[in-house]
């Protein structure tokens, strides 16, 4: 709800407040951001008042002595009238000057806004705020949304030059926020190629700490999102504000402490690498931030992200749609395959209980290797004999829908394209241009590159029964520059790269309203909100090892909900880590989130088949939940040996207890189960098994044979027994659960074990079911 009383704005959502005013001088003024105040609150005491001019000081004009913007809690701020902080404006005027002060002209409320060319939230009523500077003829809207439900406020902004002549953008970023500062961590996801999102936590002192992607997509170094909690805040208690930006492109964030402890938050477009010439009578629109605090912890904080990206960024064909189950040929063929190989798969996959065959990399072109063929998207006979429609029939015939990958936005050097259009590279004049994985980029600033891709790629979609497609991306950007801008205006090329992107994403969303989209980039070094408004669903990390991915996946949950996180399970052993994580485990930790397989089945033991077909049955009978429903951290388990989540939907539970390494004669662990509904609950495990091959010569301890270790019977056994794991099922209260936990069952001490101990090798791991008994 927006509530406007004289000159005080409040922005109430379900459980918060956000306000600001007009001060006297007509700048707005951060009021206050924080838990849910009501109507009778005096705004005066939220303000900080200050009217004496302290030694070097600036005061704002001769009239206002004592009044200095840089003292100021501020909702925009510009350069040039004695705030010194880090700006969210900084342009140049038409005769070169910079300083520009924005006062409040206006304020209107507008109905179901939508910003043509950016993705963005879905908006039902919008606080627009006017401010002008009459003399330099600049004019800026601020824009603020409510979405009531998830807790989240939507800020972007709007400039108009009303100048005659061009003005230069430097800087324009999407909102800043001003509050004071209670000894913030900085708590942000960064990572690397097969290390994406890892939680990091910095301390704030006074100065600037700054982060953002020059890499011309969002990247996996830092994700364009940040967490600034009290130093006691944990998953479950404490006060914590996350932001996150709707934009895919170079970012930058910044968080800035001045010497009286006021902080500053400023995210948005990167200015580095930025010069916008905005003509006159024409605006530049910035991306959307979304806004969110709680005051009971982070997965309090992560749920209201989650509900709102589910409910208002995800496009409504696929929002609450269950997802298929992906059977990908990645990592089971890499580029060597054939029909015949891929049907075989198909058909194994569809035993297994598998929905949809992916077809990932080398069936266009002459692409055997990743040398050549990116941008020749016609179908190699050599290796997909009568086409693309026919093995989309055969697949479908077989059981399965058939899904497509494509790298729309590369060319490779050795490709009928480039031969084509040399001039559709992003290249300077001056140097060759870089590669990365053999291969450049298009310039998608160039509008017939756009057009082509369009064309092509519709014309590709339409070519056979295409359901699913993944969008990939393995390169980031270099030798930015393009013969479609003049000298003075290649400083566009970034954000227009990504507009380019988002025209081709908006026509084919349009155009193929129900086909799935999978955003991909080398794995998460695109995962990002704005490619979610035009994708579903992103592929996670290229790293499917399963104790990787625990700490991926806990990361990217954060922000991201269990619906957008695709995890594959791969195969023994890991292709990016050598590791050996047991099937059971790398079942337990991808099922959080869009399953999918990613391995050889057409090699798989029976012993291994039978598991994986166990697996698909108990993921289709709780697919809701692991797609859609509540997740959370649980804290009272996390150490650096445990992690330990829960999908819930108040009434139905699962949990997972995943443990790093096995440590001899340990304590007997505890979840603590916080905020189901209260009443009694049924705890069930997930009915696995283990192999018997890694008993090594224990085998004949937990078997009541006895046999000769690696003989012929020994694997034969091995390849087909599945030896049963402890049987938990009790029944608790749920306060029992939030008071104490629930205890797991005695691990495993060391050459014998008892009927109900749990034998947890490393990276074991078991699924819990918490089910509500209705009296
Ligand atoms: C990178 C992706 O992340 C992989 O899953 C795979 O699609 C390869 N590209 C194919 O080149």
């Amino acid at each position: 709800m927006i509530r406007i009383k004289d000159r005080v704005f409040f922005l109430d959502s379900m459980d918060t407040t956000y306000g600001f005013m007009i001060d006297e001088q007509g700048h707005l003024e951060h009021l206050y951001y924080g838990a849910k105040l009501d109507e009778t609150i005096d705004y005066n005491t939220l303000r900080f008042q200050s009217d004496f001019e302290y030694g070097s000081a600036t005061s704002y004009s001769k009239e206002t002595r004592g009044v200095m913007l840089n003292e100021k809690p501020l909702e925009v701020s510009s350069y040039g009238k004695g705030d010194y902080r880090e700006p969210t404006i900084h342009l140049e005027l038409p005769d070169g000057s910079r300083t520009v002060d924005l006062t409040y002209v206006r304020h209107s409320i507008a109905k179901s806004l939508s910003f043509q060319g950016l993705p963005q939230a879905d908006k039902d009523e919008t606080l627009v705020i006017t401010l002008e500077d009459k003399t330099t003829n600049i004019e800026l809207e601020l824009f603020y949304t409510v979405l009531e439900a998830s807790n989240m406020i939507v800020r972007n902004m709007r400039l108009y030059n009303r100048n005659d002549s061009p003005i230069i953008l430097d800087k324009i970023l999407s909102m800043n926020l001003d509050m004071p500062n209670n000894s913030y961590l900085l708590s942000k996801l960064d990572g690397a190629w097969i290390r994406e999102r890892h939680i990091h936590d910095t301390p704030l002192l006074y100065g600037t700490v700054r982060f953002d992607s020059k890499k011309g997509v969002s990247s996996s170094n830092h994700n364009p999102f940040f967490v600034l909690k009290e130093p006691h805040t944990t998953d479950e208690f404490g006060r914590a504000y996350g932001a996150a930006l709707i934009y895919s492109g170079n970012y930058e964030t910044s968080v800035e402490i001045n010497p009286h402890d006021m902080l500053r938050i400023n995210m948005g477009i990167n200015s580095f690498d930025f010069r916008y010439k905005v003509e006159a009578g024409r605006s530049f629109i910035t991306p959307e931030v979304l806004l969110t605090y709680s005051n009971k912890g982070l997965n309090q904080l992560t749920q209201q992200f989650h509900q709102c990206i589910n409910d208002h960024i995800v496009s409504k064909e696929f929002r609450y749609k269950e997802r298929p189950i992906v059977i990908n040929n990645w990592e089971a063929t890499y580029f060597d395959f054939n029909e015949k190989k891929l049907l075989a798969i198909a058909k194994q996959a569809k035993r297994l209980g598998i929905e949809l065959l992916c077809l990932d990399d080398g069936w266009f072109g002459n692409r055997d290797d990743d040398t050549s063929s990116l941008g020749d998207w016609t179908y190699n006979p050599k290796k997909i004999k009568h086409g693309l429609q026919s093995l989309a029939s055969k697949i479908n015939k077989i059981g399965l829908d058939f899904g497509l990958w494509v790298e729309p936005e590369m060319v490779s050097e050795n490709s009928e394209m480039y031969r084509a259009h040399p001039s559709w590279v992003i290249r300077t004049p001056h140097h060759e241009p870089s590669q990365g994985r053999h291969q450049w980029m298009l310039d998608l600033t160039n509008p017939d590159v756009v057009e082509h891709l369009k064309s092509t790629l519709t014309t590709l979609f339409q070519s056979a029964n295409i359901t699913y497609v993944k969008w990939d991306m393995n390169r980031n950007i270099s030798d930015v520059y393009s013969p479609h801008y003049k000298a003075d205006e290649q400083g566009r090329f970034h954000h227009d790269y990504i507009c380019g992107l988002y025209h081709v994403l908006d026509h084919l969303k349009t155009t193929f309203p129900t086909i799935l989209f999978e955003s991909c980039s080398s794995g998460g070094n695109r995962f990002d909100l704005g490619m979610l408004y035009y994708m579903p669903q992103t592929w996670t990390s290229d790293n499917t090892d399963a104790y990787e991915r625990t700490t991926i996946q806990e990361g990217t949950s954060l922000l991201y909900p269990l619906s957008t996180i695709s995890n594959h399970v791969s195969g023994n052993r890991s292709h990016q880590t050598f590791r050996h994580v047991p099937l059971e485990s790398r079942f337990n930790v991808a099922c959080f989130g869009i399953l999918g397989y990613e391995l050889d089945v057409t090699a798989l033991t029976p012993f291994e088949r039978r598991l994986i077909t166990r697996q698909i049955e108990y993921y289709k009978e709780h697919r809701t939940l692991f797609q859609f429903g509540r997740f959370s951290r649980l804290h009272s388990l996390q150490d650096q040996n445990h992690t330990v989540w829960m999908v819930d939907n108040e009434d139905d539970a699962q949990v997972l207890y995943f443990q790093q390494l096995f440590r001899p004669n340990d304590r007997i662990d505890v979840i603590r189960v916080t905020g189901l509904e209260s009443g009694k609950y049924r705890i069930t495990n997930r009915e696995q098994a283990m192999n018997i091959r890694h008993f090594g010569s224990l085998v004949n301890r937990a078997l009541p044979i006895h046999l000769r270790v690696n003989s012929w019977l020994h694997n034969a056994i091995a390849n087909r027994y599945l030896f049963p794991i402890e049987t938990v099922d009790c029944t608790v209260d749920s306060i029992q659960l939030e008071e104490q936990g629930f205890i797991l069952p005695h691990p495993f001490t060391g050459t014998d074990h008892g009927e109900h101990d749990m034998i947890l090798e490393d990276f074991g791991s078991r699924l819990y079911r918490f089910e509500k008994i209705n009296d």
